[in-house]
């Protein structure tokens, strides 16, 4: 099998993270890595023993040895990096959010279908094995018809000026940093999407929300309740009580490896340790839909990706 050759586009924070798992990743590697300083993209690539380094962007966008790009710049640049990607045929990974507005995931994801080029949301959390176990417990009864959805993502990040986090140019803000993945999760829990949403923010003097609270309400009755923060020590946990029984993913949510479920048989626990950091199961995930020519991954569907944008447009993220 060859490999899938990678180019990284913007090695910031969690572009290191990519790269290191990338080692427990078989038959892919990063081939390039590209900078809009040639400095950092050189460090990045002596670090991982990238082969390559790309002159800017637009060169990894329209390298031919590359197949596919992880972009890892601030939430505001994916849109126009995903579609410089698209544009020239290569496979996107994008982090997360895909963007910072519905309007431009739905740009991206015409770029992608129109191309047949794949193109998926980096929203790790929904690749992991624990939460995919959890996933298809509650899917095959094991706590029974859904009641309530109690989940945290509140983290107290002492945010720098300028900083991306707060930054409302950068797409900042607690709802696109972390409110992402609740309504994601959220998303995989309860299988529908909400009929209701109602949310609360504080913001910061920035203008992006520091906290959000998010109420969601389900046709089958299922209520969420969900909270993301950005200068707030939150729980960082989900809890999803069903009439039959209680499944728990413990702090820290975004990286589960285990999940715990009670019900009347007794307690039965989920355990899937990463085998590098937790977001080897995300490359995997999209060198198996590459390889299978697929335009999206059925673990991450880009329609959910933009279900999601769509719900955090609603409430506001992007917008305060
Ligand atoms: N999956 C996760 O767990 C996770 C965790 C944290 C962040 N993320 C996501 O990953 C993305 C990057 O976050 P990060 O924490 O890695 O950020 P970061 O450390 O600030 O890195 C972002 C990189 O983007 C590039 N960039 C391009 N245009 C820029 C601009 N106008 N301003 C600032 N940087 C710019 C820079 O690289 P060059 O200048 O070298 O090109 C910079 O190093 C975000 O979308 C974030 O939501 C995901």
């Amino acid at each position: 099998v060859k490999d899938i050759r990678w180019g990284i586009l913007a090695p910031g924070h969690i572009a290191y993270k990519f790269a290191a798992a990338m080692s427990a990743v078989g038959n892919s590697r990063v081939e390039s890595v590209a900078s809009r300083d040639p400095e950092r993209a050189r460090a990045f690539a002596a670090k991982f023993s990238v082969p390559r380094i790309s002159e800017d962007y637009e060169a990894l966008a329209a390298d031919p040895d590359i197949d596919a790009v992880y972009i890892a710049s601030p939430n505001a640049c994916h849109r126009d990096h995903a579609v410089l990607c698209l544009e020239a045929g290569k496979a996107v990974l994008c982090e997360k959010p895909l963007a910072v507005t519905a309007d431009e995931a739905e740009t991206m994801a015409a770029s992608a279908r129109s191309r047949g080029v794949f193109l998926m949301e980096g929203l790790w959390t929904r690749t992991l094995p624990a939460v995919l176990s959890a996933a298809r417990a509650v899917r095959q009864g094991e706590i029974g018809s859904l009641l309530r959805l109690e989940a945290d993502y509140s983290f107290d990040f002492p945010v720098p000026g300028g900083h991306r986090l707060i930054e409302p140019s950068l797409g900042g803000g607690a709802l696109l940093d972390a409110g992402v993945y609740l309504l994601h999760l959220a998303r995989l829990f309860a299988g529908v999407p909400p009929k209701e949403v109602h949310a609360v923010s504080s913001s910061a003097p920035t203008g992006v929300d520091l906290q959000t609270l998010i109420h969601l309400e389900y046709d089958s009755g299922l209520l969420a309740q969900l909270s993301c923060g950005i200068r707030v020590d939150g729980r960082r946990d989900l809890r999803l009580i069903g009439d039959r029984g209680v499944l728990e993913i413990a702090a820290p949510l975004i990286a589960a490896e285990t999940a715990l479920i009670r019900n009347d048989r007794g307690e039965r626990r989920i355990d899937e340790p990463h085998r590098k950091n937790g977001f080897e199961y995300e490359i995997e995930e999209a060198n198996r839909c590459i390889r299978r020519g697929l335009g999206e991954s059925p673990l991450v569907p880009l329609d959910e990706s933009l279900e999601v944008l769509r719900l955090l447009t609603g409430i506001g993220a992007a917008g305060f």
